[in-house]
């Protein structure tokens, strides 16, 4: 089968190459996906990089997510051929860039019949982690004011989209027109350009004083600094990721001063520690995906071939919502 391989950590553009490699065999409760469609996300980079929380031993094939039609299974494995699948890990990933990948029954959801494959594989990522970090993490209450990073991003777009289902009143930030443009279809109430202006006294205005009561921050560096001048009392900010490149600190006087608290996510671990919430919280990302409350934004779809132009396009924060490959 054809796959892009990483033979040594690196630069994309430097270490990866598509190759030919021997299709898996599923063994256990595992099925074997031909897959359709591959989600690219911004974790990928660094897992090809050697610099993500989890290292593949080398040579690996990268991809954290992808969908897929069943062709063949372990003799344990629920699914039957034909089933469409998507599947997740970011535990090393799972090897999503090819066009066969081994689905572990854990990590996995059958694709409800009106998801099409590239809404399929754009999905659980986004829509769990924002899920998880506004929802079960943060405890978003209606009428409460969330504040989003990067809000045209992957994850960002998610949160601006689930936000306004849990009836929060939502401020985004990016650092485009057009990324703000992205950010007000998904319901942005407010949008602010965080790279022309000072977001600082445009927050404080929107929430005469207040600031926001949740901070949902994918971003990290100097946007995480200016945090603490923006939360409410009780406030809670959601560290995300840090696209900036800077993991930040803080000193903890200022956790103390505004009774705010700083809580971390760690999405993919649920599917070890706490698999039940990931499988209920599917559950309602499906059912608001079908009264159409939520929608990936897909910036572009790519082939297999040309993989790596949909990383450029992450690196160089060119593109918005959601790249997929076909393949
Ligand atoms: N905690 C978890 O469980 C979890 C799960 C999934 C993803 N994540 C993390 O969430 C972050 C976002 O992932 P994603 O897939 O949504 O990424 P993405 O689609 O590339 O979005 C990231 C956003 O970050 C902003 N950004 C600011 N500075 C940047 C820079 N120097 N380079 C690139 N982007 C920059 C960009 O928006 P502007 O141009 O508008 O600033 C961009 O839209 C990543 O750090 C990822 O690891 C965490």
């Amino acid at each position: 089968m054809k796959a892009w391989i990483v033979g040594d950590y690196g630069h994309y553009n430097e270490v990866m190459h598509l190759g030919e490699t021997v299709r898996p065999e599923p063994e256990g409760a595992d099925a074997l996906l031909s897959v359709n469609v591959i989600g690219i996300n911004f974790p990928d980079i660094l897992a090809i990089a050697g610099t993500y929380q989890f290292k593949s031993p080398l040579p690996f094939i990268p991809g954290m997510e992808a969908m897929g039609e069943v062709v063949a299974t372990g003799p344990d494995c629920p699914y039957e051929p034909g089933d469409r699948i998507m599947t997740f890990s970011g535990i090393g990933g799972i090897g999503a860039y090819g066009e066969y990948v081994i689905a572990a029954p854990g990590n996995t959801f059958k694709v409800r019949d009106n998801m099409s494959d590239a809404d399929a594989a754009a999905f659980q990522t986004i829509y769990q982690t924002s899920y998880f970090g506004l929802k079960v993490r943060a405890d978003l209450q209606p009428g409460e004011t969330l504040l989003v990073y990067g809000g045209a991003g992957g994850v960002g777009t998610a949160a601006i989209q689930l936000g306004k289902l849990f009836g929060a009143t939502v401020i985004a930030t990016a650092s485009t027109p057009e990324k703000l443009e992205i950010c007000r279809q998904c319901g942005a109430d407010h949008v602010i350009n965080y790279v022309s202006e000072d977001f600082v006294p445009v927050v404080k205005e929107l929430t005469d004083g207040r600031g926001a009561d949740v901070i949902y921050d994918p971003v990290g560096g100097d946007v995480f600094d200016k945090s603490t001048k923006v939360i409410n009392w009780n406030g809670r900010i959601l560290v995300i990721g840090f696209t900036s490149g800077r993991i930040p600190e803080i000193r903890t006087n200022r956790i103390l001063l505004k009774n705010i608290s700083l809580i971390g996510l760690h999405w993919g671990q649920y599917y070890k520690h706490e698999p039940h919430l990931v499988a209920e919280a599917q559950e309602v990302l499906y059912d608001a995906y079908d009264r159409k409350d939520i929608a990936p934004i897909i910036y572009k779809e790519y082939p297999l071939a040309e993989l790596p132009r949909a990383l450029d396009a992450i690196e160089s924060r060119e593109s918005h919502g959601k790249i997929v490959i076909t393949a």
